[in-house]
């Protein structure tokens, strides 16, 4: 099965019960509410009144706050389990079930087009953007958020003394042993469990990957922005506030169509 059926497959069978784990005290979902949800919401700015399409909207978690912000949005995403939730989140924004590649807009409909945490399951990520760019008016802008590519570097690694997950030099002082870890420059497919039984497959891809695919579907990266862990993330976690002080887990990339 690709990688496109298999994911609608997951959020189909599971969406329901990871959007609950959204709200909880739960090892990795609060990273979506406390940690990228702000950040994009502060990077979108000023919205009042813009055409906005938010891409693998989800639950509509973004929109209901896009809208507070004033803007005309809609939302489509490709698991019918997500958009019924999102449904209800937003009764009254017009939401479309499918992929992201081939979306079912006329050209140069919007100002803004968003993808949160959304776009790391796709793995030629040229022709998606090259949809966004045809359904975004000129000067459009264009801001996905995905993994840092410094948090996908990580490396897991144990032996007796150490239980590491990082990147760099570590050195065992009783026995002088170096480790190495970083998992180097090579674009991977990976693999892990959003909930039990939910297994994704997503891609990580370098900031090279990233820069030529929004060059070659036509626009200008203008901002870059790595995502700040809020008070309130670090009230709920704090052994992961600090860590994700340190470096960036999301970063989100802001884009204009030329
Ligand atoms: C991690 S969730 C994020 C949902 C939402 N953007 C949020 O941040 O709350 C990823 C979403 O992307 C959607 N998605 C994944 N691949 C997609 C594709 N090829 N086309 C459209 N949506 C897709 C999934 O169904 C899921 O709802």
């Amino acid at each position: 099965m690709n990688v496109e059926k298999h994911t609608k497959k997951m959020y189909d069978q599971f969406g329901k019960e990871y959007q609950k784990t959204r709200k909880e005290k739960h090892k990795s979902r609060l990273y979506n509410e406390f940690l990228e949800v702000p950040c994009m919401i502060k990077a979108v700015g000023n919205i009042k009144g813009k055409k906005l399409l938010d891409i693998g909207c989800g639950a509509g978690v973004h929109i209901k706050k896009y809208l507070s912000k004033g803007a005309k949005c809609r939302g489509m995403d490709i698991s019918k389990s997500m958009i019924d939730m999102a449904k209800q989140n937003c009764p009254n924004v017009d939401f479309k079930i499918g992929p992201m590649t081939k979306l079912p807009y006329k050209n140069s409909s919007f100002d803004i087009v968003t993808a949160s945490l959304s776009v790391d399951y796709i793995k030629n990520l040229i022709p998606v953007f090259k949809e966004i760019s045809r359904v975004l008016k000129k000067g459009g802008v264009f801001y996905y958020s995905n993994e840092s590519p410094i948090a996908s570097a990580r490396e897991r690694y144990e032996d007796k003394n150490f239980k590491i997950f990082g990147i760099g030099k570590f050195i065992d002082k009783k026995t002088g042993k170096q480790i190495a870890l970083g998992r180097g420059w090579n674009e991977r497919l990976a693999k892990w469990e959003m909930v039990p039984g939910m297994l994704m497959k997503t891609y990580n891809k370098t900031f090279r990957t990233q820069l030529k695919s929004l060059r070659e579907a036509g626009f200008e990266l203008i901002d870059l922005i790595d995502c700040k862990p809020t008070t309130t993330f670090r009230k709920y976690e704090p052994a992961a506030f600090k860590i994700f002080s340190k470096f960036p887990l999301f970063s989100i990339y802001v884009s204009q169509k030329k």
